[in-house]
């Protein structure tokens, strides 16, 4: 069995869209796959509540208990390390992860960013979209190298910018994307390491 672990810091709504998928659509049967663990660096995400409605193992890491990243990405790991992750999910967690932890799961380690990357890697990326007048916009779903909001783009879905969007209307067009390509671009990748194994 490959066992997913999905890293979240807050409401979770990308991760409980994968769970759903990975119900709906028999992960476990079709692809040997199962979400083994949710983790969170924040004690209140929303998130939380939801995994474990879901029957799945839940841990927290909060990143103000250690005094450096590094520190921090090697706890996390440990929690990670003890669900033998296949693959390593990030879903709005907000922490720029060292390159001790990218290298430990490389090629196994993706994330999913609210912007068409290359363009506009970090914060803000809707408003950025807008004040830079662009007439469409999107979500990337990318396996995480060293490189903040960098590395090998796995899926993308464009939406259109409408000319009385703001930032939050924006997000909301491209959360719903998200929604939808996050689990098939999960789903393809499972698929994909299936067909390879020796
Ligand atoms: C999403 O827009 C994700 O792309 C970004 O943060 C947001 C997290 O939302 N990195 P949620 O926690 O999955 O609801």
């Amino acid at each position: 069995m490959k066992n997913i672990v999905i890293l979240i810091s807050g409401g979770g709504s990308n991760m409980a869209a994968i769970v759903r998928a990975a119900e709906r659509d028999r992960w476990a049967e079709r692809f040997g796959a199962r979400i083994a663990a949710v983790i969170s660096n924040k004690a209140d995400a929303g998130g939380l509540a939801i995994a474990k409605a879901h029957g799945i193992d839940t841990a927290v890491v909060p990143h103000k208990d250690f005094a450096t990243r590094e520190a921090f990405d090697e706890a996390l790991a440990k929690v990670v390390d003890t669900h033998s992750p296949g693959l390593v999910v990030l879903a709005g967690f907000m922490r720029i992860l060292t390159p001790g932890f990218v290298g430990r799961y490389a090629g196994r380690l993706v994330n999913i960013h609210p912007s068409l990357l290359p363009a506009f890697p970090g914060l803000h990326t809707h408003q950025r979209a807008i004040e830079a007048g662009c007439k469409v916009a999107g979500v990337t779903v990318h396996q995480v190298t060293t490189e903040l909001d960098h590395g090998p783009i796995l899926a993308q879905a464009v939406v259109p910018v409408l000319p009385d969007d703001t930032a939050a209307t924006l997000a909301g067009r491209v959360l719903a994307q998200e929604h939808l390509l996050y689990p098939r671009a999960i789903a393809g990748w499972l698929l994909d390491t299936l067909s390879h194994k020796p």
